[in-house]
């Protein structure tokens, strides 16, 4: 191979080169680099230092026992139709997807002849009072963690109120409503 022709095809790969090198800096004229001024994201970290005191303690929830001397029974009814595709309250009713609830008011838990309950439920001991029915009814995995009721919850304390007073009536002898000294004790833990 001649001088003259190895000049030629290295004049060749240079244009090339220069030509890579004008299109590397027209594409940075034509997109311009830029940092960005402040984040795209904001994200927003609230400013405390004390986490405890952050996230408060759950204390359960509210106290339904001042509001059943004078709760909605009918409101009641209607709310108790939630829970109607797995309960029966009539008297003799049977079990279904969840035990029979006529007479539950004081009953002990997980009391209902024939039904299986979950190990979570049968092992909670205690009976359904007024604030257990509360707590449970409010959030059910809350108060009895594993039990296999699949119900959110009924968060207003007034609705908890009108079903529990509702569900007392639908017994063979409805238990006593709490009285003033059952209340100021509640008031007072
Ligand atoms: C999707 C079905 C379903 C719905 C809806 C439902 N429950 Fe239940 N319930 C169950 C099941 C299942 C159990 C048994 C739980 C266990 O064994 O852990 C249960 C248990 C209970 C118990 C305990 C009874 C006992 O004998 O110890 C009460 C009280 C109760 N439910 C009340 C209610 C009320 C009141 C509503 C409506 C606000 C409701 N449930 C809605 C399925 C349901």
């Amino acid at each position: 191979m001649d001088e003259l022709r190895l000049n030629k095809v290295f004049a060749g790969f240079l244009f090339a080169a220069l030509l890579l090198m004008a299109g590397v800096k027209i594409a940075d004229v034509m997109v311009p680099h830029q940092e960005l001024a402040e984040n795209a994201y904001v994200i927003e970290v609230a400013e405390t230092t004390d986490i405890a005191a952050a996230a408060p303690v759950d204390t359960g929830p509210e106290s339904i026992l001042a509001l059943l001397a004078s709760a909605d029974l009918g409101a009641g009814e209607k709310l108790s139709k939630k829970c109607s595709a797995c309960h029966v309250f009539d008297a003799g009713g049977q079990n279904k997807v969840g035990p029979a609830l006529w007479n539950v008011v004081n009953r002990p838990l997980g009391a209902s002849e024939g039904y299986a309950y979950s190990d979570a439920l049968a092992g909670f001991g205690g009976a359904w009072d007024y604030a257990a029915l509360n707590a449970f009814l409010a959030k059910p995995k809350g108060y009895i963690s594993g039990t296999k009721m699949n119900f959110a919850g009924l968060k207003k304390p007034q609705d908890r109120a009108n079903l529990i007073a509702w569900m007392r009536a639908k017994a063979d002898s409805p238990v006593a409503l709490p009285s003033a000294d059952d209340i100021a004790a509640e008031g007072a833990n």
